[in-house]
């Protein structure tokens, strides 16, 4: 019996549901219920072309049954990696409720049609930013980045922001999803779904 720290138990990690999707959703709803700026942000890594891992901050945008989406630049670092390496981890880290979600799966690229879609909400500033920034690459100065963001600035200034080429969603496929409930004493609550051929969830309660 659960006597986390959470508004809810949430789940019962003794039964769990069969299915880790809602169980997301559900944890996900209770992180954006919380006072903290970005409930969304996971940490992902990837791992480059010679074997070495990196991991960086970016935003949930969209959770379905079929993976965790995110938005990037394709030719940044990560964007290089997942190019050579289609296989990364996220992680979520809710404080204030003792929780933490980690997942791991195969990369794809979001469609074209879904990335233009939610370019296309981004407010003006950051549609002409994904133009004006080489993501990961260097810059001499903040005086350089503002030349060019002026300058794309101007050079769209009279019509619509189209999404870079080069800019685009991903989506990490639940392989391994893993729900971590912090309780007393380190006593933690820890259920591991891993999907098989079938495309089923064998379900695991681990030690803390
Ligand atoms: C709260 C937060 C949210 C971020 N969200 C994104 C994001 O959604 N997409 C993105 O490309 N970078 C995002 N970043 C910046 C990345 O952490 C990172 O600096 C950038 O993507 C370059 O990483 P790379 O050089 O490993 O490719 C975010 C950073 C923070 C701190």
């Amino acid at each position: 019996m659960s006597t986390g720290h959470g508004p809810t138990p949430a789940i019962d990690f003794d039964h769990p549901p069969a299915d880790p999707v809602p169980v997301f959703e559900q944890w996900f709803a209770e992180a954006q219920r919380l006072p903290t700026p970005n409930p969304n942000a996971m940490t992902l890594a990837t791992v480059d072309a010679d074997g070495s891992p990196s991991a960086r901050i970016v935003l949930l945008r969209g959770f379905s049954a079929e993976g965790a989406r995110f938005f990037t630049n394709r030719q940044s670092r990560k964007g290089r990696a997942l190019a050579a390496n289609a296989r990364a981890a996220l992680l979520f880290h809710w404080d204030l409720l003792d929780r933490q979600v980690r997942i791991e799966g195969r990369v794809t690229l979001a469609g074209d049609a879904e990335s233009d879609e939610y370019f296309a909400q981004r407010p003006v500033d950051s549609r002409v930013n994904a133009w004006a920034s080489d993501q990961s690459e260097p810059v001499a100065s903040r005086a350089e980045l503002e030349r060019r963001a002026a300058e794309l600035t101007a050079r769209f200034a009279s019509g619509d922001v189209p999404r870079p080429p080069h800019w685009g969603g991903y989506r990490v496929s639940l392989d391994r999803i893993e729900f971590w409930q912090g309780d007393k004493y380190r006593l933690h609550d820890r259920i591991v779904y891993t999907r098989e051929a079938n495309g089923a969830y064998a379900v695991t309660r681990l030690c803390p």
